[in-house]
């Protein structure tokens, strides 16, 4: 069964749309596209139309995931896998296939409840990005627009359904010291990318969401953006460090919604021949704050 292969967009519920463009385009670097569309703001980082869409709901969070496929026949088959397995699943209406900028799309849930969303056809767009900040911009393309963290209820049920239902391969097992206990966490990959996404049990998360992280192509790009939240006096919820996870050398931000935004570079690309699942305990050096403080309240 072929399954998602890449992270395509992430809904996010934001109880302040004007903070989140300021901060999406002055410390990210991302694009907003305006074309009047009512109570939704799209982000832009590379030739997709959007890679974001800001909802103006007020529950900052995590709203719905988007994951890609390569074309109608995978997604038909994907459905197809999830109904034999008992997922609900329900078609996108053209609305909102209007609203994503996709060709079709499904609608799921994950076991804890995230909506999901799987799309085949994303818009993309002749326009050059213009980044809302001087920047070289953003590693996506066949890896995805980045990874998210997020909280699963089980990691069983979490693992089986990333796995064995949307396709995904798991990349590494970690556990985590942090005052309130180990936090085990599981990564997986739909790509070459090291994990698209990874999630954690216990201790519990406020939000659906830890971080997601945006891979920069220059690693100036993130020293920049460091110092730009050191001149700014802007919350650093982690300081510079490198995981030794994926390799990528990220600091991570606090956002107007109250969870984090990892900015990286040099990720590890996954040779899919030749990896092997592996057990690691602790972090690697710098990211200060992480353990101690996980979600910025
Ligand atoms: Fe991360």
């Amino acid at each position: 069964m072929a399954g998602v292969t890449q992270l395509c967009y992430l809904g996010l519920s934001v109880s302040d749309v004007a903070a989140w463009n300021r901060f999406a385009t002055s410390q990210l670097g991302l694009q907003v596209v305006d074309e009047g569309d009512e109570g939704v703001s799209y982000l832009r980082m590379d030739e997709y139309h959007h890679r974001f869409v800001l909802h103006a709901n007020g529950s900052d969070d995590l709203a719905y995931i988007g994951w890609q496929v390569p074309d109608a026949g995978a997604l038909h088959a994907l459905r197809e896998h999830l109904e034999r397995n008992g997922v609900a699943v329900s078609s996108g209406t053209e609305e909102e296939c209007t609203a994503r900028r996709v060709l079709e799309l499904i609608k799921l849930q994950d076991p804890s409840g995230i909506p999901t969303e799987i799309c085949y056809g994303p818009m993309i767009v002749t326009q050059p990005f213009i980044p809302g900040r001087p920047m070289t911009g953003f590693k996506t393309g066949d890896l995805g627009m980045g990874h998210l963290v997020a909280y699963e209820r089980s990691l069983e049920d979490g693992v089986h359904f990333y796995r064995d239902l949307l396709g995904f391969r798991v990349s590494d097992h970690v556990r985590m010291p942090t005052p309130g206990g180990d936090r085990t966490m599981v990564f997986l990959r739909c790509n070459a990318r090291h994990h698209s996404i990874a999630f954690t049990a216990t201790p519990p998360l406020p939000k659906r969401i830890h971080h997601f992280m945006l891979e920069c192509n220059s690693i100036d790009d993130v020293g920049f953006a460091h110092d730009l939240c050191k001149k700014q006096d802007l919350p650093i919820a982690a300081e510079l460090g490198r995981h030794p996870v994926d390799q990528m050398f990220s600091f991570f931000m606090g956002n107007p919604s109250g969870f984090n935004v990892e900015l990286g570079w040099g990720g590890r690309i996954v040779d899919e021949a030749s990896w092997r699942v592996h057990y690691r305990r602790g972090g690697g050096w710098g990211h200060e704050g992480l353990a101690n403080n996980p979600m910025r309240r």
